[in-house]
């Protein structure tokens, strides 16, 4: 109930004026979004993290703000080192506008990544622009073979997303929205992640695990011996500001770590995300705003 009620508040425009611009949120803010990227990418790299940058921003609904997000991850490329990634939602390329346009923007971004070094990830967002994810991802896919996409557990047909995506890079994650018929219950969602995590490992796919949760993780490292994949052939991946000790202790064990960074202005939706996934976070912000 809790987590379906802060995520509509992450659309409401009304709670975003309030939140946003209330000085008091800065603090939550900061443990969620890096203030300063390329210090923050420093900092990590240092310490053997491995590094997803996302510009944030979705949800636009007009050219210009599309290419201006576009021009944004032209300019990250400028100081991301090899080996990184971006990450990168479609809705910000203009994907409710035009599925071509949002292909477009996204082979630009892929075209300047590859000369960098860098690869490119595609976010999963809302249920409605699923179809459109995959049918841009697939075309990217043919010139840009590394170009990856995340699948979310909580959808029922996220097993059969898996399997069709031999070959790829594939974030695996739970899923932070809503969606009609996904799954709700913790169980199910767990269930429904091992089952795509099993076809993932055991087949030609590079998986990429995202998750905090410390038997999700110790399914996917056991799964990876099994399916005989050493530490190069999988990568675990979390997000900025959680479970930071985590990250240092499995890149210290030799195992890919990347931590998904994001910044920018447009941090409202995301933020709001990050708490309806734990009621512990909404009371630690709630207590912020009331305790200045
Ligand atoms: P779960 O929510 O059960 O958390 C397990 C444990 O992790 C908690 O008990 C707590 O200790 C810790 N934890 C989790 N979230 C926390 C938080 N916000 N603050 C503090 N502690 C927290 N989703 C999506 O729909 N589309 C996408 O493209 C992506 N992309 C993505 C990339 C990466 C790298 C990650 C790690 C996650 C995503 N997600 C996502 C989000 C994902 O779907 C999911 O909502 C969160 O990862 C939380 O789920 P967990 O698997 O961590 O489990």
């Amino acid at each position: 109930m809790l987590r379906q009620a802060m995520l509509a508040v992450s659309k409401s425009g009304r709670a975003e004026r309030v939140i946003s611009t209330s000085p008091l949120t800065r603090d939550v803010v900061k443990r969620y979004v890096a203030d300063d990227i390329a210090a923050v990418i420093t900092a990590l790299t240092r310490r053997g993290l491995l590094v997803t940058v996302d510009h944030l921003g979705e949800e636009v609904r007009d050219r210009e703000q599309a290419g201006a997000a576009v021009r944004e991850y032209l300019t990250l490329l400028g100081v991301l080192p090899a080996g990184a990634d971006v990450s990168v939602k479609l809705t910000a390329l203009g994907l409710r506008l035009s599925e071509q346009l949002a292909f477009d923007h996204a082979a630009a971004i892929c075209r300047a990544a590859a000369g960098r070094g860098v690869t490119v990830t595609l976010d999963a967002e809302e249920h409605d622009t699923i179809r459109g994810l995959h049918a841009v991802h697939a075309a990217l896919r043919r010139e840009h073979p590394d170009v990856g996409v995340v699948v979310q557990a909580y959808l029922p047909d996220s097993l059969e997303r898996c399997e069709k995506l031999g070959g790829a890079r594939v974030r695996l994650c739970k899923g932070a929205y809503t969606a009609p018929g996904a799954y709700r219950s913790p169980g199910d969602v767990d269930r429904s992640f091992v089952r795509c995590l099993r076809v993932l490992m055991a087949g030609t796919a590079y998986p990429m695990v995202a998750t905090h949760d410390p038997r999700l993780l110790r399914i996917a490292s056991t799964l990876a011996v099994l399916d005989g994949r050493d530490v190069t052939g999988f990568e675990y991946q979390m997000l900025y500001g959680v479970r930071p000790e985590e990250q240092a202790r499995l890149a210290g064990l030799g195992a890919q770590m990347r931590v998904y960074v994001p910044y920018g202005d447009d941090w409202y939706a995301y933020l709001m995300r990050r708490l309806a996934e734990r009621p512990r976070n909404l009371a630690f912000f709630l207590r912020s705003l009331v305790s200045r």
